[in-house]
């Protein structure tokens, strides 16, 4: 949403004779939105972030497949296992559900870099940008995931359905 309104910006932001008549009004820009074409999402199946990010590699997505989903688990505080990949946003967000569904206990995201915490699944779907998971699920330096547990529970979807 945020690059089709700096595009919009940019083209009408160029204009520096006043306009002599109106702008085309066919463009609808929520069509626009809700089928970006070449949506694409970084993908790897990798042992911790750092893999992920050197391995991994940027894959367009299907029609079908409107968000990116990432999965990243923890043994007793450390990250073993780390999957990212297009994914239809239905089944993402039935996935990211398990984060903190049901008591303490029983949920499973729990991201925190704590040897108390036997085993932890932290799951989060993105649709804003290609660098969404990247930028918001990983941290900057790269070796870990973000422990913060509302940064997994947020919605960081910008689709209507
Ligand atoms: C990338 O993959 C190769 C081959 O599996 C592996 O040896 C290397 O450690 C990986 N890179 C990182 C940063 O983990
Ligand atoms: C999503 O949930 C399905 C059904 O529970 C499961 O088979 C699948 O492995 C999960 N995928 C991820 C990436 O967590």
């Amino acid at each position: 949403m945020k690059i089709f309104a700096l595009l919009s910006a940019a083209v009408f932001g160029q204009t520096t004779d006043p306009p002599t008549s109106a702008p085309p009004a066919t463009i609808t820009l929520g069509t626009t939105v809700t089928a970006p074409e070449a949506f694409a999402c970084l993908t790897c199946n990798a042992n911790n972030v750092a893999d992920c990010i050197a391995n991994g590699t940027m894959v367009e997505c299907q029609d079908s497949q409107t968000s990116c989903a990432v999965t990243m688990r923890k043994r007793r505080g450390k990250t073993y296992f780390v999957q990212a990949g297009c994914k239809a946003l239905d089944a993402c967000l039935v996935n990211k559900s398990q984060n903190n569904r049901g008591p303490w206990k029983l949920q499973e995201c729990k991201p925190y870099n704590n040897k108390k915490i036997e085993n932890s699944v932290c799951r989060q779907c993105c649709d804003g940008a290609p660098e969404c998971v990247q930028n918001t699920f990983f941290n900057a330096d790269g070796t870990d995931g973000i422990q913060k547990r509302a940064t997994w529970i947020n919605d960081y979807v910008s689709q209507d359905d």
